[in-house]
């Protein structure tokens, strides 16, 4: 269930992201830029029913999608892609995940969490720009699935072939939508060669 995107705009951005000069002010829009390209990526399958619009010179056929999104970022680093997305979604709703890895043994534990209501009726999109161990990820569709959650899709950046086995065990149906695969993790669980800490480049707390 991974979507490889292949987009040439994408692998662009993609390269500046991981580029070890690119400072946090370009970070944050590069994450931006690419988060909205994704989030088209991942909604290429949304409902939408057949209407019709009056233009200037008479009536059109018109697909209006008619679909409820919400948006999912794991905090913090997910935040980094949430205002991208909401460009290209602006009604959908949003639940935050708040999920911090333990810096010795990587392992993620919830710290905060507020959905929206009727997650049963959504296209929920989990967005977590880095799939590691994929610890983070298993942990936030364990909870939206409890929460009610049933079409999930998990949105990322950079993935590792660990993070990516993980989802796939645990949530086979759910669609990993992500532009690379890496070669592997490190001793300490950072993706290689990735593009370093998210979460630190994005808000200058290296
Ligand atoms: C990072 C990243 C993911 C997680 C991925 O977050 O944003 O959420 O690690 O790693 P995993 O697949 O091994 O779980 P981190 O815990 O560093 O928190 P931050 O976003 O607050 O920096
Ligand atoms: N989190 C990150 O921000 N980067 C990694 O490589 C792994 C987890």
């Amino acid at each position: 269930m991974v979507h490889l995107v292949q987009h040439p705009l994408v692998h662009d951005i993609l390269a500046e992201l991981r580029d070890v000069r690119t400072e946090p002010e370009r970070f944050r829009r590069l994450a931006g830029r690419i988060s909205m390209l994704l989030a088209t990526e991942a909604l290429r399958d949304l409902p939408a029913v057949e209407e019709s619009v009056t233009t200037p010179i008479g009536p059109a056929p018109a697909r209006r999608v008619r679909a409820d999104i919400v948006l999912a970022p794991v905090l913090r680093a997910g935040l980094g892609m949430l205002a991208g997305m909401l460009e290209v979604v602006p009604g959908a709703r949003v639940g935050h995940i708040g999920l911090q890895r333990d810096e010795a043994t990587a392992i993620a534990s919830q710290y905060y969490a507020k959905l929206p209501p009727r997650l049963d009726e959504s296209v929920v999109l989990l967005i977590d720009p880095m799939l590691a161990t994929g610890g983070s990820a298993v942990a936030a569709l364990d909870f939206l699935a409890r929460a009610g959650a049933r079409n999930m899709r998990l949105v990322c950046i950079v993935a590792a072939p660990e993070g990516v086995a993980a989802v796939e065990k645990a949530y086979p149906e759910v669609p990993i939508i992500t532009p690379v695969i890496d070669a592997h993790l490190n001793a300490q669980k950072y993706i290689v060669p990735g593009l370093g800490d998210f979460g630190d480049r994005l808000y200058g707390t290296l």
